[in-house]
């Protein structure tokens, strides 16, 4: 399968620059998650693709093809919108039919084929309904039904699940990798819900404000490795501390107001940082051990006060007030497999971290 490239692309409109010179390869026959905060230009970069947006400057291609002024029906590209855009006046049928009849189709093949989808998404009893008749799920998936039956290179999705609820979101969700799994057709997804990018992706982007990739990796590698602040508090939540870099021998630290030493270690790529630099690091709220007895064994050590504790479910977060007064979050699992000491508000605790999970971040 084809993948797609986007090379230099730049997009304005009016005096707005929405796209800053953007540079994203997008692997074939992969589960590709794009995402961002709203309105930084993610639709716009998927019209794009699909050739309802011209850039200013630069080139798309689908696999060595430069398709930039490829006209949307010529693209091997099909597209599922958060609107769904199904045809009102026409059935289940005819929705997923339409693309076919138009290209002129045998009624044969058509039938043959919309018989194919229709049992990929379940949609047999559901053929002859009219699209006011669906519920919200089922509309859905005549929208990724009528899409698939192109048998496109490069499915592109724009947020196709913004109207379902948790619950039917997290089904399509499986559903969707399920499908891509099946027919290794380039899916690029588009959501502003940084889980749901978690959950699909191969390989996902995050955008930010000003119309520039940050950062290109596997979810893995965006969540534990984020290389930004932006990123960092982008996807999952993150404490970002910001210091001094001092260094004793070999090992690296930020030094907190001079009140708070932290140990780091300076990841590859990095090594131009200079003692007395102005630094950020991050460290995620589940990687912090909070307890009231004085452990051994952690590169971080730190003592403080907790402020609050709000009870999530799976896990319990606290709020804890440091000698500097910053104030960290923590979240402790919820499993109680063994009974433990019990923290409480007010109490001093000691929090215990590795050097390994904190991140040092670019502003
Ligand atoms: N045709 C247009 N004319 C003028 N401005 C536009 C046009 N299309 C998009 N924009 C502007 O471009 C910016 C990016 O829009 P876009 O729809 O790509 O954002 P998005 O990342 O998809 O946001 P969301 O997550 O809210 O869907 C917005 O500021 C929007 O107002
Ligand atoms: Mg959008």
């Amino acid at each position: 399968m084809k993948g797609i490239i986007l090379q230099g692309i730049s997009k304005s409109f009016g005096d707005e620059v929405i796209l800053d010179n953007i540079n994203l390869k997008i692997p074939g026959g992969k589960f590709f998650a794009l995402i961002g905060p709203s309105g930084c230009g993610k639709t716009t970069i998927l019209r794009m693709i699909a050739g309802l947006e011209i850039p200013d400057r630069g080139s798309v291609f689908l696999g060595d093809q430069d398709i930039t002024h490829v006209p949307v029906n010529k693209r091997s590209v099909n597209t599922v919108f958060q609107s769904y855009a199904l045809f009102p006046h026409l059935n289940v049928f005819d929705n997923i039919a339409y693309s076919l009849r138009v290209r002129n189709f045998s009624a044969d093949s058509i039938l043959q084929k919309v018989e194919k989808v229709i049992r990929m998404f379940h949609l047999e009893p559901h053929l002859y309904k009219q699209i006011s008749q669906l519920s919200g799920g089922q509309q859905q998936r005549v929208a990724i039904a009528r899409a698939v039956i192109n048998e496109p290179e490069v499915l592109l999705f724009d947020e196709p699940l913004a109207a379902l609820d948790l619950r039917l979101r997290e089904k399509v969700l499986l559903e969707l990798i399920e499908l891509q799994d099946h027919l290794g057709t380039t899916f690029v997804y588009i959501t502003h819900d940084q889980t749901e990018a978690l959950t699909v992706a191969d390989q996902m982007a995050v955008m930010n404000q000003n119309g520039k990739i940050d950062q290109v990796g596997t979810p893995k590698e965006i969540y534990e490795h984020p290389k930004s602040v932006f990123v960092a508090n982008f996807v999952g939540t993150t404490n970002i501390i910001q210091g001094v870099m001092v260094q004793h021998g070999e090992q690296w630290y930020l030094d907190v107001d001079k009140m708070i030493c932290i140990a780091i270690k300076v990841p590859e790529g990095m090594e131009d940082i200079k003692a007395g630099d102005d630094a950020c690091i991050g460290v995620r709220p589940e990687k912090i051990m909070i307890s009231k007895s004085s452990l051994e064994g952690f590169s971080n050590n730190l003592s403080g006060i907790v402020q609050s504790i709000v009870y999530q479910g799976r896990f319990t977060q606290y709020n804890v007030r440091l000698q500097n007064g910053y104030m960290l979050q923590v979240f402790e699992q919820n499993e109680e497999h063994f009974a433990r000491e019990v923290i409480d508000y007010d109490d001093h605790v000691y929090l215990y971290w590795q050097k390994d999970n904190v991140v040092l971040l670019k502003k």
